[in-house]
């Protein structure tokens, strides 16, 4: 198992009588991509500020490479880079001399001509920061949380507001990161990001992390089975005989539609594909649906989480 970069144990944040965190436990290793996953106000940025040791916790405790986020603030502050959800910045100052300004504060720093590359704003270079576009904005902010080559990356919403291409680029960024074995702690409220660029992703409402996990152990234990969805209009079907067939779980009608749930979606195709022939049943339309994140948030909370 690679080293343990953040080690948050039981933190908790309140605002007179209302707790917007509580007792927040969680580890992220080097090389891993964590979300934190939740709609406003669940306390995701509260969280991830507690770690930093931006905002002090009313309990708990966090270690960022073994440095208390409280006590040992300046061993923290040297190994993490962050992006603020509300990122602010010199408005009037260039993208390049930004960065040159970062890099004048670390020992060591990443050389701002290699960052203007990785994160294609190389043409952006003299441009100031109140003219960059949203997206070119949120990768000179990621850019500037690089330049002192952290080992740890706490990003607040990086993707929100890009567009599609956009997120996915950064995305790439964010896989390269990992790829260098940095810790990264992201939130997010979006399904299909934590589904498919976190390794880990905590389900956080109401400043409690409802659940844990691989995007695929979520679904796995959260969400509900995989259905086959076929139209069988005009053709009489044998439920009970078709409830016997591989790895069923279940048959219903909805309308024309006979949706069978699978435990084995492969297995329970097969058998039907088998079954219509020998009862000249004839395959019209047929669907397949698999349970997704957003299934599991909505088992977790009741609640759906609209991208
Ligand atoms: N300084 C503060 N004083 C009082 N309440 C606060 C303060 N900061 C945050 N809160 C409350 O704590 C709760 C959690 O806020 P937080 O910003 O952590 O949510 P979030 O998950 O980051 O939401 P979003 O997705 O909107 O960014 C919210 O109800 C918020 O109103
Ligand atoms: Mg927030």
């Amino acid at each position: 198992m690679a080293e343990a970069k953040i080690i948050a144990r039981n933190l908790t944040k309140r605002y007179g009588t209302y707790t917007a965190v509580e007792g927040l436990n969680l580890t992220v290793h080097a090389g891993e991509i964590f979300g934190l996953l939740g709609p406003n106000g669940a306390g995701k940025t509260t969280s991830i500020e507690m770690m930093e040791g931006i905002r002090r916790p009313d309990a708990g405790t966090c270690t960022i490479c073994g440095f208390d986020s409280i006590t040992q603030s300046a061993g923290v502050r040297e190994r993490i880079g962050l992006t603020l959800q509300a990122a602010s910045m010199p408005e009037t100052a260039r993208v390049s001399e930004l960065l040159e300004l970062y890099a004048s504060l670390y020992p060591n720093p990443a050389r701002p001509g290699d960052l203007l590359q990785q994160f294609n704003l190389v043409e952006k270079a003299r441009s100031t920061a109140k003219s960059l576009s949203g997206g070119q904005r949120q990768r000179l902010s990621l850019a500037l949380a690089l330049v002192g080559r952290p080992e740890v990356l706490f990003l607040d919403e990086p993707t929100t507001g890009l567009d599609p291409q956009a997120r996915h680029s950064l995305w790439d960024v964010i896989r390269g990161l990992k790829a260098e074995g940095r810790a990264v702690i992201m939130s997010t409220h979006y399904m299909e990001e934590a589904e498919k660029l976190c390794d880990r992703v905590a389900i956080m409402d109401h400043g409690k992390i409802l659940a844990e996990g691989t995007p695929r152990e979520l679904v796995r234990e959260f969400g509900p089975e995989a259905a086959i969805e076929i139209d069988v209009t005009g053709f009489p079907v044998n439920m009970a005989e078709i409830a016997q067939l591989s790895a069923v779980t279940g048959v219903q009608t909805e309308d024309h539609l006979l949706v069978l749930r699978t435990a084995n979606t492969a297995a329970s195709l097969m058998a039907f594909a088998g079954y219509a022939q020998a009862n000249h049943i004839p395959l019209g339309e047929l669907r397949t649906r698999s349970a997704t994140m957003e299934d599991v948030f909505m088992a977790l909370t009741g609640r759906r989480l609209r991208d």
